[in-house]
């Protein structure tokens, strides 16, 4: 494993073009989630590129960019476990230098559910993912569907902008109680990692209702409230949406997706599941 942490360097990895190149976008501080788009990776490409990089551009002012954990130690060691081919891990000058003033944002999209209390993460995310794709030209793109806002972003994003980056969207890796793997959980006291499986509890229990044939979204997002805020979380939003394009569902039919992100403590933290 090759670990490229020049831009030069990454960019003269030219002959990858000819390969089937999966690429794997990464903040770094790995769990299973992360490693389940790399094995995704490795069973379907040729190279497989790991990109490590706590991006400023996608972390509001008050947000936790300074208290982000990062092991790079360990993200590498784990990556070469897994047979990664290369590891990119560029720094902050290196993605926004100075006098760096291009910014790409995928309109409504970004200012609905997360984009409400994160003004600007869209952006920022859109444009380190379009920066990165410039720079690694996968052929196909691992992402998670934990984000899953993030991952239908990014879809209509690479479309508009006629890039050839296929996304394979992989699903959500969870701890044995349901919680959805975050680098974000270390952050969880004892106590707080109690309530925070309430956001897996609220989802998995409107899947349940809409099995036994509740059909109306706005008592499942009521349900989910009342379930997140006895437990001890703050819900942030409860959103029952079109899969395909985020908008807003009524009755619930077989695209039905419910989107929670919630505060336990200090902690953000977001999940998402399919109803039926
Ligand atoms: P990060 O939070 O490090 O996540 C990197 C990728 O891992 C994302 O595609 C995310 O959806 C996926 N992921 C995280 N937890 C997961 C889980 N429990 N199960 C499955 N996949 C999971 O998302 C970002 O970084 C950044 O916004 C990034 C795209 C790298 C741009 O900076």
């Amino acid at each position: 494993m090759k670990v490229i942490k020049s831009l030069t360097q990454m960019l003269a990895l030219c002959h990858l073009q000819d390969a089937k190149v999966g690429f794997v976008p990464t903040m770094g501080y790995l769990h299973e989630g992360h490693l389940s788009l790399v094995d995704a990776a490795k069973k379907e490409c040729n190279v497989t590129i790991v990109s490590i990089f706590v991006n400023p551009a996608q972390f509001g002012p008050q947000e936790d960019l300074a208290n982000y954990p990062r092991d790079l130690e360990r993200d590498l060691k784990l990556l070469e476990e897994r047979g990664v081919d290369y590891v990119f891990f560029p720094d902050k000058t290196m993605m926004y230098p100075k006098g760096f003033r291009t910014w790409v944002e995928v309109s409504e999209l970004s200012d609905l559910l997360c984009g409400v209390s994160r003004p600007g993460h869209f952006r920022g995310v859109c444009t380190v993912v379009l920066k990165l794709v410039n720079i690694i030209k996968p052929r196909f793109m691992y992402m998670g569907e934990k984000d899953f806002q993030q991952l239908s972003i990014l879809r209509i994003m690479l479309k508009d902008l006629n890039l050839t980056t296929q996304i394979v969207a992989c699903p959500i890796v969870r701890e044995a109680d349901g919680l959805a793997k975050s680098s974000r959980n270390i952050y969880l006291s004892a106590q707080e990692r109690t309530i925070a499986t309430s956001l897996y509890r609220a989802l998995y229990q409107a899947r349940d209702s809409v099995n036994q044939g509740i059909l109306d979204a706005h008592a499942l997002v009521e349900n989910a409230i009342t379930l997140l805020t006895q437990a001890g979380a703050k819900p942030d939003y409860v959103a029952i949406v079109d899969a395909r394009d985020l908008s807003e569902v009524i009755s619930i039919d077989s695209h039905s997706r419910m989107l929670i992100a919630a505060f336990v403590g200090k902690t953000r933290l977001i999940d998402n599941m399919m109803l039926k």
